[in-house]
């Protein structure tokens, strides 16, 4: 949810109380925006996403209480000791978990810890600052501010299938076994590449076997610009195999979240220049194939989207007879190759 959107588009305000069941903030929640000086919190946005998905029945997530992007600016480049900065994530998480105890039900609580190749965790403030051990002690404090939330550990594998998720996996069922309060992985899907199903499926087997809830917590699938109608259905294909996998283990994957629903709003044209047309609704909230592709996932009596028919052929002037369209499907195109976004 874009909170400003919220606020000022009626019509977005309206799609979202009534197309989804789980709300989660884009923005409001992280470290810059909702605690932007030492001893002030801003809440207006984050009071602003729970409100709204508790006025429409909605669950709410929250994300993300320790991430190395975002950080107010009283935090960027300190120098702290590590008992002050632990005294800081347990202020931060305290206040802000406690603030909603009972109303935000998953917490993504530490967000892309580990590096997208080599071993050992991503080099970040929090690490420097605090250890290693920044992660359970954030799991700690989240339990003890609301032990209702379920918590989770939140990252984005590059290939959405390869080597970093079974990092992802091993870092958090470390955890598990040293007895932090862990309640699930979320990956987050920002999808550049095809989406193998058997590879997610695995992925969610190995949640289901450590006992942990999966979540798809990031979804989108960006396209070169300008959209083609055979890019759009490879879109709805990628969308529509990871919510197929995911309600295929509904006690497992709990948890489907778009990152952004419209694409009137979504972060992929300004992060990544060419892409964009990344989410299931256009920019007037019109449904793409990727929405229609969603909806069958969810009901298979809803309609499957259609692959675009091939172009008709332009035929010179002297062959006479009538042209008929192929109902052949239209050639896969491939997406767009690896993403310049690394965290
Ligand atoms: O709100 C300020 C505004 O006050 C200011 O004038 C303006 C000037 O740049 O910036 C505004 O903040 C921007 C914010 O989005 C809200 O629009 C930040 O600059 C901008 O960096 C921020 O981008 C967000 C990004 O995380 C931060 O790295 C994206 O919207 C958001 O979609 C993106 O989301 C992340 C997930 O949290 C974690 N996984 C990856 C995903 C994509 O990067």
């Amino acid at each position: 949810m874009n909170t400003t959107a919220l606020r000022d588009e009626a019509d977005y305000a309206a799609v979202l109380a009534n197309q989804f069941d789980a709300v989660v903030a884009e923005n409001a929640m992280k470290f810059g925006p909702i605690h932007p000086e030492p001893d002030r919190y801003d809440f207006t946005g984050a009071d602003a996403v729970v409100e709204a998905g508790e006025a429409n029945g909605q669950v709410v997530r929250g994300h993300t209480l320790v991430w190395h992007q975002q950080l107010p600016a009283w935090l960027e480049g300190a120098d702290l000791s590590r008992e002050e900065a632990i005294a800081i994530l347990r202020d931060h998480i305290a206040t802000v978990v406690g603030r909603y105890r009972g109303r935000i039900a998953q917490w993504d609580v530490v967000n892309e810890a580990l590096p997208d190749s080599g071993s050992g965790l991503r080099d970040t403030p929090w690490l420097r600052w605090i250890g290693p051990d920044y992660l359970d002690l954030a799991f700690q404090f989240a339990h003890e501010a609301d032990p209702d939330a379920l918590l989770f550990y939140n990252d984005y594998d590059p290939a959405n299938t390869g080597e970093k998720s079974d990092r992802i996996f091993d870092l958090v069922a470390a955890m598990q076994a040293r007895g932090v309060p862990i309640h699930g992985v979320g990956l987050q899907f920002h999808v550049y590449v095809p989406v193998d199903r058997a590879a997610v499926d695995a992925q969610i087997q190995r949640a289901r076997d450590l006992g942990l809830r999966y979540a798809m917590t990031e979804v989108d699938v960006a396209l070169p610009l300008p959209v083609t109608d055979a890019l759009l259905h490879q879109q709805s294909v990628q969308m529509g195999t990871l919510l197929a996998a995911c309600v295929a283990e509904p006690a497992t994957c709990t948890t489907f979240v778009l990152w952004g629903f419209t694409d009137r709003h979504s972060w992929i044209p300004s992060f990544l220049p060419g892409l964009g047309a990344a989410t299931p609704l256009d920019e007037r909230l019109a449904p793409k194939p990727a929405w229609q592709a969603l909806r069958h996932a969810l009901d298979p009596d809803e309609p499957a989207p259609v692959a675009p028919l091939d172009e008709v052929p332009t035929l010179p002037p002297s062959v006479p007879g009538p042209v008929t369209p192929s109902t052949e499907p239209a050639p896969a195109v491939p997406l767009p190759g690896a993403p310049a976004y690394t965290g």
